[in-house]
């Protein structure tokens, strides 16, 4: 351990070691045991996603978001960076700021930011719906040095168009276009629901076609104003269903299929260390007003960096740690909790409680069916429930 990450470790002690003897114990184990020693030991990226506005020229079906009109300022803007600067020094990790929303190209600052970001060897990624980019656009985000923007696809036309408003699917298009056209790399971003399930295969070949870099699947989150579309939710057997073709179709396709689902490692064997859910482990969500969530689909205020430190959020949030922890979930005796630990927003989504089990987890079908037939687990290996 180097001299720069004891620093940090024994920072996050002073700050965790405030308790009792018992309360010590468990903190050493987290500190040995968990995803903060997984950080210590492999260092992996950190990703803040800001949501730099709220505005946005579309309103999508599904869309977790609710408020529509206000905007981050520079000044705020900068105080997040700084913080966020502060996280990474402690925790000795190097880390990506997403810009999101709402939709960033409303945003005034968007371009400055990004300068900023890079200059300060943070590389910044945007989300965005595509539809705004116009061949000068994709030149000036070119130009501050943006190598990756994430533009979101629901479908093939017809569907995309129901999900997403009218027109959006040619205008994301020609987005892209534009964006490739500059030399950026850009991912496209499905979120998956029953409407679109079926076109999973038309979408790979377009993004093969149209030649984008990654195609990433998300399952849909009934919350904020898509809670209105709460039939649409996959249920636990379309999630396998998604998984199942993700794999099959890997390797077989130009573009590289991104797949970061907790529940991946029970079609994918090969998933290994800390992993699933990232929520509030090297992820976190930051709104325009402030407030941190441990991600944008778990909608859990766990502090305000206006008020607080992201660092001092990060450490002594007890949702926070209960998230890296992940032995207090509901499915804390799972054999693949390290791998998995379920997505903490369908469950809180689905339940309202962030602990619950993930009521999309096929394995956990499949066990309960294997009961059913009184039929006999197989291996050690298989899940505790
Ligand atoms: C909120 S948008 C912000 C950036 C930009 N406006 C866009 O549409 O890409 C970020 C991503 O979240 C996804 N999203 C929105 N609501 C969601 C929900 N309820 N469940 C899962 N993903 C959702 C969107 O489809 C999009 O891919
Ligand atoms: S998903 Fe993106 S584009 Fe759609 S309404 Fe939400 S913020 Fe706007
Ligand atoms: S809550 Fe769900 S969407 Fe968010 S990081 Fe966890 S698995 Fe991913």
């Amino acid at each position: 351990m180097d001299v720069e990450v004891a620093a940090a470790v024994e920072d996050a002690e002073g700050r965790l070691f405030m308790g009792s003897d018992q309360e010590k114990d468990e903190q050493t184990r987290l500190l040995t045991d968990t995803p903060i020693a997984f950080i210590v030991r492999e260092r992996p990226r950190f990703m803040l996603q800001v949501h730099v506005t709220e505005k946005c020229n579309l309103r999508c079906q599904h869309c977790y978001n609710e408020s529509w009109t206000r905007d981050l300022s520079m000044e705020h803007f900068l105080i997040i960076v700084k913080q966020f600067k502060r996280l990474l020094k402690i925790t000795n990790t190097g880390g990506t700021v997403y810009l999101t929303g709402g939709e960033p190209l409303l945003w005034p600052h968007l371009l400055d930011a990004i300068r900023i970001l890079t200059k300060e060897r943070i590389p910044p990624r945007v989300f965005t719906n595509g539809t705004l980019v116009t061949t000068d656009m994709a030149k000036q985000l070119s130009d501050s040095r943006v190598r990756f923007v994430q533009v979101s696809l629901d479908g093939a036309q017809e569907t995309n168009d129901s999900i997403r408003g009218e027109k959006s699917f040619d205008k994301a298009i020609t987005g892209i276009k534009h964006l490739l056209h500059q030399g950026i790399e850009v991912t496209l971003m499905v979120t998956v629901m029953k409407r679109n399930l079926s076109e999973i295969d038309q979408l790979l070949d377009l993004a093969d076609e149209l030649g984008v870099q990654r195609i990433a699947f998300n399952r849909f989150i009934p919350i904020g104003s898509g809670s209105n579309l709460a039939d649409e939710a996959l249920s636990s057997a379309e999630v396998q269903e998604m998984l199942l073709l993700l794999r099959d179709k890997s390797g077989q396709h130009q573009v590289e299929i991104i797949q970061r689902d907790p529940l991946w490692t029970f079609v994918n064997q090969n998933v290994q260390g800390f992993s699933g859910c990232s929520a509030g482990q090297f992820l976190l969500d930051v709104l325009v007003d402030g407030t941190v969530y441990p991600c944008r689909r778990l909608p859990i205020g766990v502090g305000n960096v206006f008020e607080k430190e992201l660092v001092d959020i990060w450490v002594a949030s007890p949702l926070l740690r209960d998230l890296r922890d992940r032995r207090k979930l509901e499915c804390g005796d799972c054999a693949y909790l390290r791998t998995c630990g379920g997505c903490r927003g369908v469950a809180y989504a689905k339940t309202g409680d962030p602990y619950a089990m993930d009521p999309q987890c096929f394995k956990k079908r499949e066990k309960t069916e294997a009961e059913l037939d009184d039929s006999i687990l197989k291996s050690d290996d298989e899940i505790r429930l």
